[in-house]
């Protein structure tokens, strides 16, 4: 691994993403051991006029882990917040981004008696609406210095965008300044442990290897519920919808994975054209395969206006043209304010042909990987009941990774995406042709809504969502198993 000084600059280190994310993130690395503090410095960056020990008050309290809470914890939390300094200027003056870049290089001249490196980490914990001016400043006057070396990158989080045309153009002003490989794309859904398991999954188990097509597999759903509605971020939301906050991004790129081709080898540019090359495969949705909801409540937020059609939930049927999967619905569906939180992604087979069992059959073979909570995967399946009578049941075998792994921390995706990007691996980052491929797909049924052409459905909090999603379900070929659930099993 590379050695020698790396500054980790976090941009809007004031607001909610950096405190309860990023600066969380950064601490579990740093209590690892992948933040070695005689090289790393952190420096944070706001507009808001505060000192180093101020900006320190606001971030400890959301690195204490109560369970964890340990003396050696606290100890490295002290030992941590003095490794962060604050720099406070605006994100469109170039006087601000000279003090910054005079505050990085002083750090790197002091470490750098040893060795010679400057690697430095920008992270955009800002509304996108700033990345091109802060972008450009960055560039212009905070570069890592070339002839210490090392590196320089950026990365950034959605909303890249609201449709194909604003994506693309974000897309070519960041471009102008940075290369590819220097800009870091996050999708923290990259980040969760099942997701990173997907291709392991796929690609090295001949079990699944002849079954994943469409001559076995009906349909597939994968599925995000949250049991809260947009609390505190009525703002924010009102703007994208549900199918900007989730789905064109999260989802999506949970389906690029289960639905991609191999890739040439585990190379991340050889992965990500995959991924491109089954986005491009994907037709356009059809007006009767989506359905969109809004909780009831939902405009009583202040920041939501009366007449909002914003969807806080939406369930959409993609069809991909290719010859693996012509004909077999992707169900993409999302929520807030459900009945219950959970992330999911469930498989369901075809039934089995000529079945002698059908009369007394529980239900199809389902394959389930659970993202949260309760990390797990299981196949539903049919068994003989056991005891003295000859009839079936429906089982599962089940990986349960909390009963399975039970030393094993599973690490939060920001850390593990963090840590790519110190590393220069951007396997797990969002390619601009992907992004492109993921807005083409969404942006006609988005402007529909957003010209009120097309309008959600309401429900009531806490509720499954709207009845005619199931019904949409249904009509995709989705067989519910009734009197069946499973249930997460308990150390
Ligand atoms: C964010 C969305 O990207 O993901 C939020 O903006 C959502 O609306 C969150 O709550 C969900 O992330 P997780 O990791 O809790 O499933």
């Amino acid at each position: 691994p590379e050695t020698g000084c790396l500054s980790i600059v976090v941009l809007g280190a004031s607001g909610d993403l950096a405190k309860k994310k990023t600066f969380p993130a950064l601490f579990n690395l740093y209590r690892q051991g992948f933040l070695p503090s005689d090289e790393v410095y952190i420096f944070g960056y706001a507009r808001t006029k505060i000192s180093d020990d101020e900006l320190r008050n606001r971030i400890r309290g959301f690195l204490v882990d109560n369970k964890a809470a340990s003396s050696k914890h606290s100890d490295d939390v002290v030992k941590f917040l003095q490794l962060i300094k604050y720099v406070s200027g605006s994100y469109d003056s170039e006087e601000g981004f000279q003090r910054l870049d005079k505050e990085i290089s002083e750090h790197e001249i002091s470490k750098n008696s040893r060795e010679g490196s400057s690697r430095r980490l920008f992270y955009l914990a800002l509304p996108p609406s700033v990345y091109p001016s802060v972008c450009k400043l960055i560039r212009n006057y905070c570069m890592n210095k070339s002839d210490l070396g090392g590196w320089t990158r950026i990365v950034v989080e959605k909303p890249f965008g609201r449709d194909l045309e604003s994506a693309e153009k974000l897309s070519a002003q960041i471009g102008d300044l940075f290369d590819e490989p220097q800009i870091y794309r996050i999708d923290h859904y990259l980040g969760k442990e099942l997701v990173q398991n997907l291709l392991v999954l796929r690609f090295a188990n001949r079990f699944f290897l002849p079954l994943w097509n469409r001559d076995n597999i009906a349909n597939v759903q994968i599925v995000f519920r949250e049991d809260f509605g947009t609390e505190g971020r009525g703002g924010y939301f009102d703007e994208y919808g549900i199918i900007r906050d989730i789905i064109q991004n999260h989802l999506l790129q949970v389906f690029c994975l289960v639905a991609m081709e191999k890739p040439v080898s585990l190379k991340p540019e050889h992965i990500r054209d995959e991924k491109v090359k089954v986005l491009q495969s994907v037709l356009p949705i059809e007006d009767e395969e989506v359905v969109l909801g809004q909780y009831e409540g939902y405009r009583d937020d202040s920041t939501v206006p009366d007449n909002s059609n914003t969807p806080t939930f939406a369930t959409m049927v993609l069809r991909i043209h290719n010859e693996r999967w012509e004909g077999v619905p992707f169900i993409l569906k999302a929520g807030k304010a459900l009945n219950s939180r959970k992330a999911e992604i469930r498989v369901q087979f075809k039934d089995v042909p000529g079945d002698i069992y059908k009369c007394q059959k529980q239900g199809r073979n389902e394959f389930v990987i659970r993202l949260q909570p309760s990390e797990a995967m299981y196949m539903k399946l049919t068994v003989k009941q056991p005891g003295l009578e000859m009839s079936t049941v429906q089982s599962e075998l089940d990986l349960s990774y909390r009963q399975r792994y039970q030393e094993v921390v599973i690490p939060e995706a920001y850390e593990r995406l963090i840590l790519d990007t110190i590393r220069g691996d951007q396997q797990h980052f969002v390619r601009r042709d992907e992004l492109k491929a993921a807005w083409e797909i969404f942006t006609p049924i988005l402007h529909r809504i957003d010209n009120g052409e097309f309008k959600p459905i309401p429900y009531q909090p806490g509720s499954r969502g709207p009845g005619e999603a199931d019904e949409l379900l249904e009509k995709a070929g989705y067989v519910q198993t009734h009197g069946y659930i499973w249930i997460p099993p308990t150390l």
